[in-house]
């Protein structure tokens, strides 16, 4: 019996949320792995490490935003034809060139921090702090990511 000061259906309610914020972040973390294997051009060498650093961060907060759900009482998602369910952010079928690979990154990066700044209402609205704070964080990295990126293609 789980007593934290936030009703069994507000948990299920924020749960079933952060399901849609591990599946995004999943989805962009296979996306930046996939893309340092096949990057290709005379920025190899700068987008093959920065998509190293981006797929590891991604690698590591996955296990907060699951390990929270499992904290207010649920199963996280963890296949992945659920996380092609839950996920917002498209797959590609080919291997894109740099310049559009950069782009599709962004464009993943926004997506992960709208969805979360989308459940951060829904957790504030039971003052569930704790999710709260992992969101927050979560969107600071997605934003200054898609930031870091996007000058990168800014003339
Ligand atoms: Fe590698």
């Amino acid at each position: 019996m789980i007593d934290i000061g936030i009703e069994a259906d507000k948990r299920k309610e924020i749960a079933d949320s952060l399901s849609r914020v591990l599946a995004d972040t999943y989805t962009l973390y296979l996306k930046t792995h996939h893309f340092h294997w096949n990057v290709t051009g005379p920025m190899f060498q700068t987008l093959h490490l920065m998509f190293e650093g981006q797929y590891n961060e991604l690698a590591l907060a996955v296990d907060l935003v699951a390990e929270r759900i499992r904290a207010l009482g649920f199963h996280a998602p963890g296949t992945y034809r659920q996380f092609a369910a839950l996920s917002s952010i498209p797959e590609e079928e080919s291997v894109p060139k740099a310049q559009e690979m950069i782009r599709l990154l962004v464009s993943g990066h926004e997506t992960v921090a709208r969805t979360a700044r989308q459940v951060f209402k829904v957790a504030e609205g039971v003052s569930d702090q704790p999710t709260c704070d992992l969101l927050t964080q979560r969107m600071q990295v997605h934003e200054k990511t898609a930031w870091m990126l996007r000058s990168l293609i800014e003339a």
